[in-house]
């Protein structure tokens, strides 16, 4: 690989995969629309590093401006991050810029990524989100998706028309299921971001439900390292799953992040907005199998660095 467009890439995924492009010393040509989802400063701020990069190449712009010939020029593989996240807000209004943001945007790029006249091989990112609650042990990439949210049913819909163009025209486009992604930079609305601070504060710890509630929480590098092994072995049609270390309940997290605060966390349980999975667990065979994939960040080591980052900025 020596071009990349990645898009998306001034979020919390997008920026450490550009990141680890750019060390590997592939050329990025970086998309972000800075929709307006959290704090455009944060992002901004994810971009700093990598923004003085000689080899990176931004465009500040949604897919949806569709300057395709520049941005594919000469691009080997593209991954494909940009989104509109999180399952909470889907709701109401909301969901049309969901549809737009996941669907109608990746559509666009698959039809062109097909104009080009060798298309790029295309890493799509998806969610864990799209099997809904799982049951039984583990879940593999056969189990029947049951999406609890709209962003779900966004997901799901984002992979549908992958795979309509991977069977029709053979497009190398191959999707990766996220569990759960944390680590430095996650976005604000995530849980182990509001917890540190939260509990950094001093104040309470707001948890949705019983905190009985179960996620395979994946590591953003774990993450960022599917991608570039499915840029590499993916065969076109492929969905992985990319889970973490271990299934683990949000209470159990909690304490965790307790002893490396040298604090009980002081916990309000409040009924969560509609859309949350009770479980997520992730069968990582086929990954395992087809690209290598083995999660290399434990949960304990990954949530020290996340401290880590949280407490720098909050000096900065
Ligand atoms: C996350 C991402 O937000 C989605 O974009 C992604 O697609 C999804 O993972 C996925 O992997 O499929 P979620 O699992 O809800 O969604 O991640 P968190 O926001 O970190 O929440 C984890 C759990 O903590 C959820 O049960 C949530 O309800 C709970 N939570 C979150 C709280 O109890 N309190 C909070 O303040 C925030």
């Amino acid at each position: 690989m020596k071009k990349a467009l990645v898009t998306g890439c001034a979020g919390f995924i997008g920026s450490h995969l550009t990141q680890r492009l750019l060390n590997d010393g592939v050329t990025v040509i970086g998309i972000d629309g800075f929709i307006d989802n959290y704090d455009v400063a944060a992002k901004l701020r994810n971009l700093a590093e990598i923004g003085k990069h000689p080899a990176f190449t931004f465009h500040s712009t949604t897919l949806q401006t569709g300057r395709w010939d520049i941005w594919l020029e000469n691009v080997d593989v593209v991954f494909h991050l940009a989104a509109l996240p999180g399952v909470r807000n889907s709701w109401g209004k909301s969901f049309a810029d969901y549809v737009s943001h996941n669907i109608l945007a990746t559509q666009e790029l698959l039809e062109a990524c097909l104009q080009r006249p060798k298309p790029p091989v295309i890493v799509v990112s998806s969610s864990s989100s799209v099997y809904g609650t799982m049951q039984g042990t583990v879940t593999n990439e056969n189990a029947p998706l049951h999406p609890v949210s709209p962003y779900g049913v966004t997901k799901e819909a984002m992979e549908q028309i992958c795979s309509v163009y991977v069977k029709a025209y053979g497009l190398p486009v191959s999707m990766l299921r996220y569990f759960t992604v944390y680590g430095p930079r996650q976005r604000p609305d995530m849980a182990f971001h509001r917890f540190f601070r939260q509990m950094m504060k001093g104040e309470q710890v707001i948890i949705y439900g019983d905190g009985q509630q179960s996620r395979d929480f994946t590591y953003v590098t774990d993450a960022v390292e599917a991608n570039l092994l499915a840029a590499q072995h993916a065969v076109p049609g492929d969905i992985f799953n990319v889970g973490g270390d271990r299934e683990i309940k949000l209470i159990d997290v909690l304490s965790i992040m307790g002893t490396l605060l040298n604090q009980t966390p002081r916990i309000t349980y409040q009924n969560g907005p509609a859309g949350d999975s009770l479980r997520t667990c992730a069968d990582i065979q086929f990954a395992q199998q087809r690209l290598g994939y083995k999660p290399k960040v434990t949960l304990e080591e990954g949530l020290r660095h996340q401290l880590a980052e949280i407490r720098s900025q909050s000096k900065g």
